[in-house]
């Protein structure tokens, strides 16, 4: 292998791209069943284009993924950053909560350095898997010049995503990915990347997060609730009573029932802090729209899907509890 490629840390965290049926056709396999040794004997090709050097950092169905891995898995790509031998860094990532990790990556990892997170919809023992071929493109693309200063970047199926725009939008098959909003950042194209875009929103080195930020305030606890016809206030009750803040996946324009906005009102006044997305899947939550943010004492979350949402207040509230400065996070994340 020639000393002249440059580096590549491939880091490995399960899901089904390395995961095994119990035949090649089946539907049911178990994710995170293969080793990272395993997923790049699958490419010799890699050989070619980077010296690779793996690590395993943990080995779950991302279902799974706890703020334990990230915190794990933030300061090694901190680390490996600052490693001037690294070129970039790939991710491999089960594809549920793949997002999640990306998101978060940007706003906590403050280097330059090409960081990209990949996945499969097929196992790795299923005909026709696209696992080898991801994990091709994201090594392809982390060594890249051009993927330098954009924040994580995800690749699935020939496309790149940016971190903060990226969403699994289907259960199954291979365009399971999408940047709805904004459109995906480019496409890989005979193992070089072409963008069409920059990213939009601040990340990466203008970050004001970090893990160390994130562990001195002990990681504030931020919750869901998913809006849904005759939703009830008990829920919200509970979420308040247990968490520092809570993203309502609301209905349309960020709304729910008037027991549910009661709610929400009640826990924004206790010191709460309450977000308004929609779980609609694409489109724009703007403040004092639907509902009247300023006087309730809401934060509309923009463009944000409540699991992005969910995470920008975390850090948020690790920096600051004033209403107005986590709206402020959601204008600018
Ligand atoms: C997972 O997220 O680990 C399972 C699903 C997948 O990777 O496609």
């Amino acid at each position: 292998m020639p000393d002249a490629l440059p580096v590549v840390a491939v880091l490995a965290t399960g899901g089904t791209i390395a995961g095994a049926q119990a035949d090649a056709t089946s539907a049911g396999y178990k994710a995170g069943s293969f080793s990272v040794d395993d997923l790049l004997a699958a490419v010799p090709q890699l050989a070619g284009i980077a010296r690779i050097r793996a690590e395993q950092v943990a080995n779950v169905g991302s279902q799974n993924m706890t703020h334990d891995v990230w915190r794990a898995l933030a300061a090694r790509v901190d680390a490996l950053c600052q490693d001037a031998s690294v070129a970039g860094i790939v991710i491999t990532h089960g594809t549920d909560t793949l997002e999640e990790t990306a998101y978060f990556l940007s706003l906590v990892v403050r280097h330059d350095k090409p960081v990209v997170l990949v996945g499969a919809m097929r196992p790795a023992t299923a005909l026709g898997a696209e696992g080898p071929a991801n994990l091709y493109n994201a090594v392809a693309l982390a060594r890249h010049a051009e993927a330098r200063g954009r924040g994580p970047l995800v690749v699935m199926n020939e496309d790149i995503h940016y971190a903060r725009e990226v969403q699994k939008i289907a259960s199954a098959g291979l365009c399971a990915f999408s940047s709805p909003n904004r459109g995906r950042a480019g496409v890989m194209h005979g193992g070089a990347p072409k963008f069409y875009s920059r990213n939009a929103t601040t990340h990466s080195t203008q970050s004001e997060f970090s893990l160390a930020l994130l562990e001195k305030s002990g990681w504030p606890r931020v919750g869901i609730v998913y809006a849904h016809a005759d939703l009830q206030a008990d829920v919200i009750d509970f979420m308040a009573s247990v968490c520092q803040g809570i993203v309502l996946a609301g209905v349309g324009d960020g709304n729910a029932t008037d027991a549910a906005i009661a709610a929400l009102t009640r826990a924004a006044a206790a010191g709460v802090a309450v977000a308004r997305s929609s779980r609609t899947g694409s489109g724009l939550v703007a403040r004092d729209v639907e509902l009247d943010d300023a006087a309730l004492g809401f934060i509309a979350a923009a463009d944000l899907s409540p699991q992005k949402a969910r995470i920008l207040l975390m850090l948020g509230l690790s920096a600051t509890r004033d209403p107005a400065a986590l709206q402020h996070c959601f204008e600018r994340y």
